[in-house]
């Protein structure tokens, strides 16, 4: 018999391997098979030294039960960003690309304890409000409406026409967001992912949301807006933009890439074509497997100490690999044996995500009306030859060709309850058709 491997196995191209190098979560090497990487980071034991980008440096943990450990003890891990000391002493470039997902800004995500505590509050029984049908109902409306622009193609990118697309629209629905308003705030939150002139795109989203919540004082609606500045946490017009901000930004990337991720298992894994319950099965296994968020919950240890056989010091960046910890060979056979561990893709502890509930049902009903309209849809390139984004923190196709059988035109349905009427878009502030997609949707809705 053959003797059995016992060095890791470095990842194709990994420059960390020999040479005591920090492993890179950045590049094409990890965006084509980040698995490999997570394989051999194991081998350094529950955490390892790695690399985010060029420069910045952090430990992070990939075992489950270290990262359950690390979620839930927030008075030896904080989240204020403000601790981090390779930014406040100068080590890392405020320009580094990673800096803008990391560093300190006035919302739940970065701050802990009482302050944490009064804002999420505010997020969660904001969020709670949304009621269910409608949310599937508008998700199915918005739907509808990026299969009409494509669907009589017979063939269409179903990540930059769909999965991109619609949590951006299914969110300015539910934060009732007018013509010209919502207009900005998708040309913002596209212009920051695409990196197309991040910094107007980010001074046009803060703008769009600063007149959304003067709007909704003076006017206030059945939306999440409004909800969230009549909570009892009362916050001022500033704590207002940050947490619409955030819920923007935390809600619609990895929400897209859940959609394109579970479109992506579902046209490339056979298994699920005879299977009843084949849309829940496959987000679960999305989820498990190759979660959107892949790297996050940056924590800052409140003072020098030994974690899980390490040595830590305080304000050093402490991050948890979602995607390691959910597939480690402990994880997997205790799933295979039927184990009700959870994931960690929505994270855990004081931190988790607070809209997993709206955030899947967004996904079952983006998936299920897509398959409904296109039933014959398919990948129309080798599945080898799709190209995933680069990056540390997100795991998401830059594109997914597909072919199907053209679509007849898809006939709107009226919503129950819409966003505002559709206000004619103020000149010089939306000129260009991709600067007045959220005008073209409300036209299509009421003509
Ligand atoms: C409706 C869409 C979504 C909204 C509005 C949303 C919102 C948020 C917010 C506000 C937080 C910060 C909570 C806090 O720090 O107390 C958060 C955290 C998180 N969300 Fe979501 N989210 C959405 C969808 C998703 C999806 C689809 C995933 C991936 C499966 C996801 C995964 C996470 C994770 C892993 C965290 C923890 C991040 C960290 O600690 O750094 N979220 N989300």
């Amino acid at each position: 018999m053959d003797a059995q491997p016992t060095a890791p196995v470095p990842p194709p191209g990994c420059p960390a391997h020999h040479s005591g190098a920090r492993v890179p979560l950045h590049g094409p090497g990890f965006a084509a098979d980040p698995q490999a990487y997570y394989a051999y980071l194991r081998h350094y034991g529950p955490t390892a030294p790695v690399e985010l980008a060029p420069g910045v440096e952090a430990t992070l943990v990939t075992d489950y039960s270290t990262a359950l450990q690390l979620l839930q003890d927030s008075g030896s891990f904080r989240k204020d960003a403000r601790r981090w000391r390779d930014l406040s002493e100068g080590r890392i470039s405020p320009d580094n690309p990673v800096v803008p997902v990391l560093s300190y800004r006035p919302n739940c995500m970065f701050t802990d304890g009482a302050e944490h505590l009064r804002l999420r509050q505010a997020v969660t029984d904001s969020m709670a409000r949304v009621d269910s049908r409608r949310l599937s109902q508008s998700t199915e409306q918005v739907s509808n409406y990026l299969i009409s622009q494509f669907g009589t193609r017979g063939s269409a990118d179903l990540l930059g026409d769909y999965a991109k697309q619609l949590p951006l629209f299914v969110f300015n629905e539910l934060f009732g967001c007018p013509a010209d308003i919502g207009d900005r705030v998708l040309f913002g939150i596209n212009g920051m992912f695409d990196g197309i002139n991040a910094d107007r795109a980010i001074e046009v989203l803060f703008g769009a949301v600063g007149e959304l919540v003067a709007l909704k004082r003076a006017r206030p609606g059945e939306d999440v807006t409004s909800w969230l500045m009549q909570h009892v946490a009362k916050l001022s017009d500033e704590e207002m933009v940050h947490q619409l901000a955030l819920l923007l930004v935390a809600g619609n990337e990895p929400l897209r890439n859940l959609i394109g991720n579970t479109l992506h298992r579902l046209l490339t894994h056979d298994a699920y074509a005879h299977k009843g319950g084949l849309i829940d099965e496959a987000i679960d296994d999305t989820l498990w497997e190759n979660p959107p968020m892949q790297n996050l919950a940056p924590h800052y240890p409140a003072s020098d100490m030994e974690f899980a056989g390490q040595k830590l010091q305080a304000g050093e960046l402490v991050l948890v690999s979602f995607a390691a910890a959910n597939t480690g060979p402990a994880l997997t056979a205790a799933r295979q044996a039927g184990s009700n561990r959870a994931h960690l893709a929505w994270s855990a502890g004081p931190h988790a995500c607070p809209s997993k509930e709206p955030a899947r049902q967004i996904t079952v009903t983006a998936v299920e009306n897509l398959l409904n309209r296109l039933p014959d849809v398919e990948l129309a390139v080798p599945e080898d030859s799709l190209v995933w984004r680069p990056g540390p923190f997100n795991r998401g196709l830059a594109t997914l060709p597909a072919r199907f059988t053209p679509a007849e035109a898809v006939r709107r349905t009226v919503p129950q309850a819409g966003p505002e009427a559709p206000a004619r878009p103020e000149a010089g502030k939306a000129n260009g058709k991709r600067d007045r997609m959220w005008s073209q949707f409300l036209n299509w809705l009421t003509t």
